[in-house]
């Protein structure tokens, strides 16, 4: 089995790995940064709970060879953070990660981190989804406890503090993603 010695930049910070040709990039971010935010789930694109932002632009990381990436921009929930927390407990949390948090939009929180990504992306590009268009969004996006109705309400909120407030922030590089959509990556 070959070897490949590649850089990722993740959250910011450069990582030099040394990866096998099969190697996935979530497990690339797991075991070989220690980012274990990413979680595995499905291992084939279907539960969307490994999604994270390659280059601005959410990917399911399960189905990204990590050698593939070599010299990408890496942005997982772990990165993300801003001044837009309000209350207790929420103060390093972004937009989007605090109204999850208000609303109660995870229980075993599994699916959190790609949930949040694929949102991320979402309000992005579209800064008021319709619910048919969070609902659309999140279709890659496995949830086996919510049942959605929290999920779909934190993303509502979510863009209602982001148009309210123009100091909220989005995740650095989903304010910046110009790329497609996690649902053209999910589908
Ligand atoms: S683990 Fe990647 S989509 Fe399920
Ligand atoms: S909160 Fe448990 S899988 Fe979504």
């Amino acid at each position: 089995m070959g070897t490949h010695d590649i850089t990722l930049t993740v959250n910011g910070e450069e990582e030099a790995l040394t990866v096998e040709s099969r190697t996935l990039l979530v497990h690339a971010l797991r075991e070989g940064v220690g980012d274990t935010a990413p979680k595995v789930g499905c291992e084939s694109g279907k539960c969307g709970a490994c999604t994270v932002h390659l280059d601005g632009e959410a990917v399911k990381s399960c189905m990204v060879l990590a050698a593939a990436a070599d010299g990408g921009e890496v942005t997982t929930v772990s990165g993300l953070g801003g001044a837009s927390g309000e209350g207790e407990g929420t103060a390093e949390l972004d937009a989007v990660q605090t109204a999850f948090h208000e609303e109660h939009g995870l229980q075993c929180g599994y699916c959190t981190p790609g949930m949040v990504m694929t949102v991320e992306d979402l309000l992005a590009e579209r800064p008021d989804p319709s619910e048919a268009e969070i609902r659309h969004q999140l279709k890659g996006n496995i949830c086996r406890c919510t049942g959605y109705q929290n999920v779909v309400r934190a993303v509502e909120t979510a863009a209602d503090r982001l148009s309210e407030d123009p100091e909220a922030e989005l995740g650095a590089d989903a304010a910046d993603a110009d790329g497609g959509t996690a649902s053209e990556v999910s589908d």
